[in-house]
């Protein structure tokens, strides 16, 4: 299955693909683990810094290996793609899917750039008899995948606009949308992140079904308002400081407890167990268990 088949199935059947974010080898793993234990289809993402540290082909050759030995469908995903140039890098080490984020730029620029990736990726699926997915994004999600001490300061016209995403989904032919409804990236203590439903009703009904939805900033969202999005037409949801804090925190813990051990995998496999909960956990809550 392709990631348009399996968005598709998903629209059809009202779930959501979980997105997760993964920089090293064992969160990779951990993500994997958790799908398959699931039975659900994955879609993993790294960010262009993520994919710097990891590598593009490194990461393309570890999901490879993972998909020949667990038959599961897991998406490899460019994950705010900044420039044309981290998109080309993603799709030629064998990215299945590229997120190109164009929201710090004017709309006409977003547009403009936007279609010159969609562009790219339609030559590139002939070349190479590949199919890929190209994600867009409108509007405007602050922070950046981190524990903020604060309240998220969202403000109402940061919000994707719908008669512009239709335009937007026109003139740009993307597969998906990744919109601004009230969700930030990162957590926030003091809250302030509010998903604004009616939006997202609307944008849903103006695109009529046709574009692949996709809800950002998936942490620290209640899971209430979570399962109201998909049933207003959310298909992927993007996951990573709930991760990265588990991550942390169990590493954090081991450390302190067994602090003369210096074996890496004795040391990093807290961490990949929490990891491994936490996406089982949204697996769950999104509907996509027991889909393969
Ligand atoms: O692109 C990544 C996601 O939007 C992650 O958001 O860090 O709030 O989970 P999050
Ligand atoms: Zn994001």
């Amino acid at each position: 299955m392709d990631a348009h088949q399996i968005l598709k199935a998903a629209q059809s059947e009202k779930y959501a693909i979980g997105s997760f974010n993964f920089s090293t080898a064992e969160i990779l793993k951990a993500i994997v683990l958790a799908a398959q234990k699931m039975k659900s289809p994955i879609i993993v993402s790294t960010s262009e810094k993520e994919a710097e540290f990891i590598g593009y082909r490194e990461a393309a050759a570890l999901v490879k290996a993972w998909k020949i030995a667990t038959k599961l469908p897991i998406i490899l995903n460019l994950d705010h793609g900044k420039s044309f140039n981290t998109i080309k890098k993603a799709l030629a080490a064998g990215y299945d899917a590229v997120h190109f984020d164009g929201s710090s730029l004017s709309y006409v620029e977003n547009i403009q750039l936007t279609k010159k990736v969609v562009n790219f990726a339609h030559d590139f699926e002939r070349t190479f008899e590949k199919r890929v997915l190209v994600e867009g994004e409108l509007g405007y999600l602050r922070g950046t995948s981190s524990l903020y001490d604060q309240k998220a300061e969202i403000e109402t016209e940061d919000l994707t606009d719908p008669e512009q995403a239709k335009e937007f989904a026109e003139k740009t032919k993307i597969d998906s949308l990744a919109i601004a409804i009230g969700s930030a990236h990162g957590i926030y203590t003091q809250g302030g992140e509010k998903l604004h439903l009616k939006k997202l009703a609307k944008i849903q009904e103006t695109l009529g079904g046709k574009i692949f939805l996709v809800l950002h900033g998936g942490s620290g969202i209640p899971d209430t308002d979570i399962k109201k999005a998909i049933k207003s037409g959310i298909v992927k949801i993007n996951i990573n400081t709930e991760m990265r804090v588990a991550y942390k925190e169990a590493l954090e813990e081991e450390i302190k407890k067994n602090p003369k051990e210096t074996t890496p995998y004795k040391i990093l496999e807290p961490g990949l167990k929490a990891v491994q909960k936490v996406v089982e956990k949204k697996i769950k809550l999104f509907g996509s268990g027991d889909k393969i």
